[in-house]
């Protein structure tokens, strides 16, 4: 089992303007999801992501939501999390990480989906949610199973707000529109 308390324990904060207040946790039934909006057109799959999959692939354990919302049960951000794995090029390995022949992929947990609504957005709620995803995984999950790497298939737009995390992009040459992305969590200094 998740650690919920930690999901419920980290994320419950008051957004001055409306005095609103958040909480991240686990997608549920009867959460409100069609009113996530993000702006873009370019953004539309992950608006349907949440309303059509998330809840499915939650309850059978294919891929993890975590929403933030209102008291409401009305969504306003997401994050889903899976199991996944990354091919590191050979000048970003770590050193210690030998004998590739054996060991070609390492494994990871990929953010799969994360979003902010948009008017919710440069008010650091998605740097708050990855800062919860870098510790739950880290801490909760990596010394129970081995996971080094956090990945992530970045949009272009948000190349920038990885980087702030501490991600690197993959292939640093390649033109694509979704540039893996990753961070190795070793390098991530142990809250105290
Ligand atoms: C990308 C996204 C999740 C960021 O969430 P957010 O709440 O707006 O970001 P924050 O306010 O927490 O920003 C954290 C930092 O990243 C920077 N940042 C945020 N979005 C950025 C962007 N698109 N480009 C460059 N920098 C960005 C902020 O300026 C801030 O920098 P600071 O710490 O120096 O002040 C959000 O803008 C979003 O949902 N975008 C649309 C969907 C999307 O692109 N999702 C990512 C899919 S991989």
């Amino acid at each position: 089992m998740l650690p919920f308390p930690l999901v419920q324990n980290l994320i419950s904060k008051n957004i001055m303007a409306s005095s609103k207040s958040f909480q991240l946790r686990p997608i549920q039934e009867g959460d409100i999801l069609n009113r996530l909006s993000l702006g873009k057109e370019s953004y539309t799959p992950l608006k349907i992501f949440l309303r059509k999959a998330a809840l499915n692939f939650h309850q059978n354990n294919v891929a993890k939501t975590y929403v933030m919302a209102d008291e409401t049960a009305r969504v306003w951000g997401y994050v889903t999390l899976m199991n996944s794995e990354i091919i590191l090029n050979e000048n970003q390995k770590p050193e210690e990480l030998y004998d590739p022949t054996r060991y070609e992929a390492f494994p990871a947990v990929k953010i799969a989906r994360l979003a902010i609504d948009k008017s919710m957005q440069g008010q650091g709620y998605g740097k708050d949610m990855l800062e919860w995803v870098i510790t739950l995984v880290r801490d909760k999950i990596s010394p129970f199973v081995g996971c080094r790497f956090l990945v992530v298939d970045a949009k272009q737009d948000s190349i920038s707000f990885y980087q702030k995390s501490g991600f690197n992009l993959l292939d640093i040459e390649a033109m694509d529109d979704h540039p893996p992305m990753f961070l190795d969590l070793d390098m991530i200094a142990p809250e105290n």
